[in-house]
């Protein structure tokens, strides 16, 4: 059977399956080159952007008719132009919560787990939480919790200057402020005299301007847009997050209770909170699952599981090839070769920051090794370069480890297999030193475990282990000032040419920011 699956809100997507096998997980963010991207209202506007989104899944896959297309959250007029656009047999939807839920059953190594699907509300304003059989492939249905923990928690951030930059906020805060904040929380303490009042601002949450009213009354600030003093802003974002984390962990040990399960799986936009994650963790004793795209970039995939479930095991390189729009000759002239990953180990333990840009796009928002920029992980300056020089982020933000699953247990006490980097884990003193640049003010590090060996992280690690090297980089996105993850060899090189990037690794070619920076790091020892 062939589906097609769509999102067309924020973080839009489509995926194609055939017979279970999954061919192509596009997010609409990377071929529109916007974070975070959702559809134009404009009707004209939203047929144009969805004609050039369908040929290309059309050129990828070659499938011209459907058995079933399936739209979860799609309102009715946008339904009927994606109806004109696609030939299907088959027209169904799907709850927006069922189809985050579905995404972390199938990816998860559990048969029976309670799957947890919160966000910013989703379609119906609650969090959902089911009872998963992955052999069935059913969810059925457990709780129905009337609480929205995404949006006001990314809603405190627009009053803190160091989080928005002081840059305009849409009403209730740019979807990047979630990101930034749960790195924020960690410059302070928690204030224990403001949780009550922040925990009651969430369970009461409606809408925004009511709700920053209310919690600045109950606490005497000022939570306007950048109002907050440096102090106060600290120590609610950290008050915030902790409120948060009460919040996920009341839920879960309401569900739990009594329930005998393998696995629990954390999806929704809010299972990208790797702290809160981490808690849950600890706190339940049960393996914790989150998979590739928690967010509404992995709807469109859940989608498609609701018609089959799928076969054989997910990879996340399911996105587009990355586009070779520079020829060899170009690369060539600007001093590029072919190059192994044992050359990048010996690069990276030398010094140099590296892009890699090699076939296709990981689905969900963390870089796994194919749009990523990697670079020793033992020294905190190569993070603030990367930060300050290349990515234009702010300072406080951390950048996480990928280390070799094999080795994980000389880092971390406790190392459960995160190939996601969906866990803040606490590092092991004495592995300290080799994560002083992974690590965050908090003393964890957001790690990513990787098992294969034959993936480009993978073999980069082994060769870093080989070289006598500890087999850990940094690993953070490939991409500049608030882009998505690059999607054109193009755009690696425009890298190159407007940040500190020492190195660009595109599909096996090594190409230098400039000679000088090619000398200096062959010359090092
Ligand atoms: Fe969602």
């Amino acid at each position: 059977m062939k589906v097609i699956a769509f999102h067309v809100q924020h973080d839009a997507g489509v995926s194609v399956a055939d017979s279970g096998q999954l061919l192509i997980a596009l997010e609409l963010e990377r071929l529109f080159e916007e974070r975070y991207f959702g559809c134009a209202a404009a009707e004209g506007e939203f047929r144009a952007q969805w004609q050039r989104a369908l040929e290309v899944v059309r050129q990828e896959t070659g499938i011209e008719r459907f058995d079933v297309a399936v739209t979860s959250w799609v309102p009715p007029s946008k339904r009927r132009i994606l109806k004109q656009l696609v030939k299907a047999s088959d027209w169904r939807e799907v709850d927006h919560h069922v189809a985050h839920a579905l995404h972390g059953l199938h990816d998860a190594p559990f048969e029976a787990p309670i799957v947890v699907s919160f966000d910013g509300g989703g379609n119906d304003g609650t969090f959902r939480v089911f009872r998963g059989s992955r052999r069935e492939g059913t969810l059925h249905p457990i709780a129905r919790i009337p609480l929205n923990l995404g949006t006001p928690y990314r809603l405190l951030a627009t009053a803190m200057p160091e989080v928005t930059g002081r840059r305009p906020q849409p009403r209730a805060g740019h979807l990047s402020l979630a990101g930034k904040v749960m790195a924020y929380a960690a410059l302070s303490p928690p204030r224990h005299d403001w949780l009550n009042p922040v925990v009651e601002y969430y369970r009461t949450y409606q809408e925004p301007a009511q709700a920053l009213f209310s919690l600045g009354e109950a606490l005497h600030l000022e939570l306007e847009p950048d109002a907050l003093s440096q102090d106060d802003a600290r120590s609610l974002a950290a008050t915030s997050q902790t409120a948060f984390e009460t919040l996920l962990l009341e839920t879960i040990a309401s569900v739990l209770q009594g329930a005998s399960v393998d696995g629990l799986v954390l999806t929704g936009g809010c299972a990208l909170n790797v702290v809160a994650n981490e808690r849950v963790r600890r706190t339940f004793g049960v393996p914790v699952h989150v998979p590739p795209a928690p967010n509404d970039g992995g709807i469109s995939v859940g989608a498609l599981w609701s018609v089959d479930p799928p076969v054989g095991e997910l990879r996340p390189f399911v996105g587009l090839e990355l586009q070779g729009d520079v020829d060899e000759e170009t690369l060539r002239r600007r001093g590029g070769r072919r190059a192994s990953a044992v050359e990048i180990a010996s690069l990276v333990r030398r010094g140099a920051i590296v892009g890699i840009a090699q076939g296709r796009a990981e689905l969900g928002p963390r870089a796994l090794g194919h749009r990523s920029i990697v670079a020793a992980a033992d020294q905190p300056q190569l993070r603030e370069r990367i930060n300050a020089r290349i990515k234009s982020r702010e300072w406080y933000r951390p950048v996480a480890p990928a280390i070799l699953a094999s080795a994980a247990s000389r880092f971390f006490e406790d190392a459960p297999s995160s190939p996601y980097m969906s866990f803040a884990l606490p590092v092991r003193d004495s592995a300290r030193p080799l994560l002083a640049g992974a690590l965050h003010v908090d003393g964890t590090v957001r790690v990513q475990t990787v098992s294969d060996p034959t993936s480009v992280l993978g073999a980069l690690l082994v060769a870093l282990e080989r070289s006598g090297a500890p087999p850990c980089v940094l690993n953070t996105s490939f991409n500049v000032r608030s882009r998505p993850l690059l999607q054109r060899a193009s755009a690696a090189i425009e890298a190159l040419d407007t940040t500190e990037l020492d190195f660009a690794w595109i599909s096996g070619w090594l190409v230098p920011r400039d000679n000088d920076v090619d000398r200096r790091f062959q010359e090092r020892p």
